[in-house]
């Protein structure tokens, strides 16, 4: 089997200008994936806020997206004014049924209703949405999503300088006053009433996770076992795992897929699993093909194997599979570069829903 880190592209490089002045081990890339240079990173730089790979709106409206499906809100309607506003619409809205009926059997919200997206359930719902974000770093997307109206999102980092830093700012920009905390406890004991009168068979789960709030804390992506398992319907990350695939200490294709058997662990049935990276599908499918639990592996592994290749020989855009464990596996060539490597076409996406 080839290395999936063959067809990797080269890691982003944050520039002479910006950069810290750190030794660096094996090349950019392996310093990328060490916590020390990480420290560094967060120690030295002023930045309010540093986001890798994708302008955040985009970033935000894929979490949304997610976040409506698993939570059950409808897609709201969007008015559109031409012809090719239109039929993107029409996609859209097709993409989303065909999901729609991908996730009534197993979804989180079981037995929850589906609500309109203005409605103080759907907002109640999304507070209560358990949701991990690994690797959050100093990225502006926390902010946004507590803007959005997130009140339960563990966001990690093993990096304490960068941790620190996102406390202060959430104390300094006020997204978690004694008032918003007070408005984010109300939220979650709204919404676990609302499931409560919905019959969700999921309503402990829901009401155990809100209970923990928007909190950002020290841990390394490898090792989640602080989280139980089944616990989460959302678990995000943005260049984390291209990171953990560059570790420069021990084994990086065990990191990585070490990691993906955690979210795959901490994931509630029904949940999703959103990566954008770098790395393109073929490497990502052989990951997950490895990353398959020992008694899933099997066929799988080897449809698995097999579309890497095929995805190795022609890149399509967007590529759907079912394959246990997951009831489906999207992955998507973004049309925009990388905001650090404006030469290469892509940034990719990829989402996992957990059988
Ligand atoms: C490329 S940056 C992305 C940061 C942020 N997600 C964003 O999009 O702006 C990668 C982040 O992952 C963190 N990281 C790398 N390896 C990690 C690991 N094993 N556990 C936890 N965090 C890790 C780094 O500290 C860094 O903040």
């Amino acid at each position: 089997m080839s290395s999936v880190f063959e067809s990797v592209p080269q890691p982003p490089s944050v520039g002479a200008a910006t950069a810290p002045a750190v030794p660096r081990r094996g090349g950019v890339g392996a310093a990328l994936a060490t916590a020390d240079w990480w420290e560094h990173f967060y120690t030295s730089r002023q930045d309010t806020y540093w986001d890798w790979y994708l302008p955040n709106e985009i970033v935000l409206q894929v979490l949304q997206r997610e976040a409506r499906l698993q939570i059950r809100v409808q897609e709201p309607l969007a008015s559109a004014t031409d012809s090719e506003t239109c039929a993107q619409h029409e996609e859209d809205r097709e993409e989303h049924q065909r999901l729609q009926q991908l996730h009534a059997p197993q979804s989180p919200a079981h037995g929850q209703r589906w609500v309109a997206a203005d409605s103080p359930e759907a907002a109640a719902r999304l507070a209560a949405l358990s949701t991990l974000q690994l690797g959050c770093g100093n990225s502006e997307v926390s902010a946004l999503m507590w803007e959005a109206g997130w009140r339960s999102a563990h966001n990690v980092d093993f990096s304490p300088a960068c941790i620190e830093r996102m406390q202060q700012l959430q104390k300094e920009h006020h997204w978690i006053t004694d008032a918003a905390t007070a408005q984010a406890a109300g939220a979650a004991a709204a919404a676990a009433a609302a499931c409560a009168s919905a019959a969700a068979s999921s309503a402990d789960a829901i009401a155990a996770c809100v209970s923990s709030g928007f909190v950002f804390s020290v841990a390394d992506v490898r090792d989640l076992s602080r989280y139980p398992s089944d616990t989460f319907g959302l678990i995000f990350d943005k260049g984390t795992l291209d990171c953990v695939c560059l570790e420069s200490e021990g084994d990086p294709r065990a990191a990585a897929v070490q990691t993906l058997r955690e979210v795959w662990r901490c994931l509630r049935p029904g949940g999703a699993s959103v990566c954008f990276s770098l790395y393109p599908p073929a490497a990502r499918a052989l990951l997950w093909a490895e990353a398959l639990p020992e008694e899933q592996g099997g066929e799988s592994a080897a449809d698995l194997q097999q579309l890497a290749e095929a995805l190795a020989a022609d890149n399509p855009p967007t590529v759907m599979r079912t394959l246990a464990p997951w009831s489906e596996l999207r992955m998507q060539a973004l049309q925009r570069p990388p905001l650090e490597m404006p030469n290469q076409k892509h940034t990719y996406l990829y989402i996992a829903y957990k059988r």
